[in-house]
């Protein structure tokens, strides 16, 4: 054989085992490992807002099932100010007013600042307004734009961040997330500040965090799910009241999707139909989550909301050796529904690591028939984990090695995602690593619909 030939036919050997090795990809990409430490309280992303008593901790949420409805929160430190909120669209900024409910909670020997939740009603669709909280030379101006009306073909773009927490590489999180223009409206899978880092889960951090996220968080929604570190509860200190502090912040348009919890809901925005679980109440048959989880695949409409998407804080398919199967009860309980019903991406966090999965399910096991391996299925979501956002914890570093065979790509880094939903067959979704100061594609893929292009 002479020399070209020969290596034309290695050549051609190693080509022929590229092809044929189709498992999932461990990203090479190495992030620098620094140990991930909290911005300090006297940072400029805490900064308090000037003005006697000026509101602070500025944020929206999604107020409806539909989206036009949005509650606004915020909170005064001294005293509680004024209940009002200004709002309208350019040509009037002023042109219609609500007010405010407030809540304050104490926690061990903290007490709250005054929490405000306003819900504005009957907005128009796809609409700029500006809204306006606080009194006199210290109020405050903000806008938000509401979501076209509900329907199967609009093209709507989604951010998606988890585990954020408060430290420098949260605050690149963030920023890259800032400067992401497509993004409308944020699905946050869970762990918000990491207060219960500090001893006694000290509050203060709580409010930090509020201020550190307003910049992005007063101009859009975020979609919010409860993660373990919501859960807040101090025997030694007498809080024993699971997300007390979660729950006096963070309100969630729950009645309106028929939920009793605001750990549970669910809201239709343009084209997509979300469904918020809670990794860490119950659901195991005949409990309420259960119950309202089955009834709500029962009101999904595909022809009005092709995307069906899930927000869980624990992964159901996780190959990291952190959290390794902590998911695994509820997808026991809830896989089968998820097959049935044909969602489209479950999106989780709690791993600080990112991976993808393949379209995959594990629902044939019956205790006896041994069938407990995770097979390809086209009606399966697909798993996304991106508990990345950057928080106090670090890195989850360490992968199950080889590779699992449902896992499609996995990388120890931080980032945030984009879900880009075109019209009702086609998603474009991308994971952007914060690469040392600059943001860069680590992970794409094309999304088919599963109702209205299972072949895909
Ligand atoms: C803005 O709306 C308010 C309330 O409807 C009204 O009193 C005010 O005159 C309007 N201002 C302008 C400039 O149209
Ligand atoms: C609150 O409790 C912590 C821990 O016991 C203590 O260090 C701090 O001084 C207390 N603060 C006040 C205002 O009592
Ligand atoms: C803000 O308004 C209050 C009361 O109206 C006044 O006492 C204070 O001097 C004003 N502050 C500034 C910075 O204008
Ligand atoms: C956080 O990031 C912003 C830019 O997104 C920057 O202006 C600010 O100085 C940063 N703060 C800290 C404490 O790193
Ligand atoms: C589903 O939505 C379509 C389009 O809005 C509507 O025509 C149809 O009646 C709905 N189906 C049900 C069962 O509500
Ligand atoms: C479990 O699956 C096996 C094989 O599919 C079947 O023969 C058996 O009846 C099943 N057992 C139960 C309890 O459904
Ligand atoms: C992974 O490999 C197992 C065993 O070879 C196989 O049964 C299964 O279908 C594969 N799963 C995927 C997602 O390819
Ligand atoms: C990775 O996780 C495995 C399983 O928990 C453990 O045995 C191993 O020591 C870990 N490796 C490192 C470098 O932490
Ligand atoms: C849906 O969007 C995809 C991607 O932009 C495009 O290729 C496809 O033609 C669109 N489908 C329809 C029916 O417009
Ligand atoms: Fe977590």
């Amino acid at each position: 054989m002479g020399k070209v030939t020969m290596m034309l036919a290695i050549a051609l050997v190693i080509l022929h085992l590229v092809s044929r090795c189709r498992g999932g990809v461990t990203s090479s990409y190495r992030r620098k490992l620094e140990a991930s430490v909290d911005m300090p309280l006297n940072s400029d992303v805490f900064r308090r807002p000037p003005g006697y008593n000026a509101p602070e901790q500025v944020h929206i949420t999604q107020g409806d099932y539909v989206g036009r409805g949005v509650i606004v929160s915020w909170v005064t430190p001294v005293e509680p100010g004024s209940d009002l909120v200004l709002y309208g669209p350019a040509s009037n900024k002023s042109k219609y007013q609500a007010h405010a409910r407030l809540t304050t909670y104490k926690f061990g020997n903290y007490t709250s600042g005054y929490i405000h939740h306003c819900k504005l009603k009957n907005l128009d669709y796809n609409t700029l307004y500006y809204y306006r909280v606080g009194i006199g030379n210290s109020s405050r101006e903000f806008s938000f734009t509401t979501p076209p009306e509900v329907g199967p073909d609009v093209p709507y773009t989604f951010g998606i961040i988890g585990d954020l927490g408060q430290t420098f590489d949260s605050n690149q999180t963030l920023g890259h997330y800032a400067s992401n223009e497509l993004a409308k409206a944020l699905l946050f899978v869970g762990d918000l500040s990491y207060a219960d880092h500090y001893p006694l889960h000290d509050n203060r951090r709580w409010d930090s965090w509020g201020r550190f996220v307003e910049r992005v968080a007063a101009y859009q929604p975020w979609i919010l799910t409860a993660g373990n570190h919501e859960i807040d509860t101090v025997p030694e200190i007498h809080e024993t009241t699971p997300f007390k502090p979660y729950i006096h912040r963070y309100h969630a348009p729950f009645k309106a999707s028929g939920s009793t919890s605001p750990l549970w809901y669910s809201i239709k925005r343009a084209s997509a139909h979300i469904i918020v679980l809670s990794s860490y109440s119950a659901y195991a048959k005949y409990t309420p989550q259960y119950e309202w989880l089955q009834n709500e695949f029962t009101k999904v409409n595909r022809s009005e909301t092709p995307w069906l998407i899930v927000l869980v804080h624990s992964p159901w398919y996780n190959s990291n050796n952190y959290h390794y199967m902590e998911g695994e009860t509820m997808r026991v309980i809830f896989e089968s529904w998820f097959v049935q019903n044909k969602v489209d991406l479950v999106f989780s966090g709690h791993v600080h690591a990112y991976e993808r999965s393949e379209r995959i399910s594990n629902i044939a096991y019956n205790i006896t028939n041994k069938e407990c391996t995770p097979i390809p299925d086209p009606s399966a979501p697909v798993y996304i984990t991106i508990g990345d956002g950057g928080n106090i914890e670090g890195l989850a570093n360490n992968f199950t090695e080889p590779q699992p065979n449902y896992s499609a790509y996995r990388e120890a880094s931080f980032g945030h995602a984009t879900l880009e939903i075109k019209n009702r067959t086609h998603a474009y979704y991308s994971w952007h690593r914060n690469s040392d100061g600059i943001k860069e594609v680590g992970d794409s893929a094309w999304i088919y619909n599963r109702y209205w292009r299972p072949d895909e």
